[in-house]
């Protein structure tokens, strides 16, 4: 993959048929609080009701199409200096480094973008590799591993905890 044809950018409606193709597949959804997506007019609500208004949620592109998500979600009040980010992609682009690649380019927006966060974490589940390696890969450190720490789409999580801060 020529990494020149990754990009990342806002979701737009006219994402809808792209973004079905991969949040409509739970081995895609499953690692997130979202539910998989069954229909074009589900995409466009996601889209126009999640995704758009969202603080901070990219669309990760090959050739401009949508085939994945890259997203921080800032802390307000006392917890202004962190974010916590999540990303997935379409099964068919899995193991050719793409993910890496979006998280490379998402941390120093993410810094410009909100100059009060130091701090972006990453909460990985204990059984999922591939994105704890997506992490350490992207310069993040491991910081430990949270037991019995939230419930996702009910069922309780060990997760490894990551963080990537700004060294002033
Ligand atoms: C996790 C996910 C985003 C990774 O995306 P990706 O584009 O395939 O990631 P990359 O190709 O950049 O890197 C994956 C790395 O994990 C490694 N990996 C994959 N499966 C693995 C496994 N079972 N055990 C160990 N390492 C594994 C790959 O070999 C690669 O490392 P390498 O470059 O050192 O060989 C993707 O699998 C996904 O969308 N999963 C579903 C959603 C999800 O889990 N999101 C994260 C929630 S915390």
């Amino acid at each position: 993959m020529d990494p020149s044809r990754i990009t990342l950018r806002p979701f737009k409606l006219s994402d809808a048929d792209d973004l079905l193709t991969w949040a409509g597949d739970d081995r895609v959804t499953n690692s997130g609080r979202w539910k998989t997506l069954t229909s074009k007019e589900e995409a466009l609500t996601f889209i126009e009701q999640f995704c758009i208004p969202h603080p901070w949620r990219r669309s990760i592109c090959i050739d401009d199409r949508s085939i994945g998500f890259v997203g921080v979600f800032p802390g307000t009040g006392d917890d202004r200096c962190r974010a916590d980010m999540g990303y997935a992609i379409a099964v068919e682009y899995w193991g050719q480094g793409i993910t890496t690649r979006a998280v490379k380019m998402a941390i120093p927006k993410v810094f410009e973008d909100f100059p009060e966060i130091l701090r972006v974490q990453a909460f990985a589940n204990v059984e999922n590799k591939a994105s704890q390696r997506v992490l350490e890969k992207a310069g993040f450190t491991k910081e430990g591993l949270l037991r019995n720490y939230f419930y996702l789409k009910g069922n309780i999580q060990d997760v490894v905890l990551f963080s990537f801060y700004f060294v002033g």
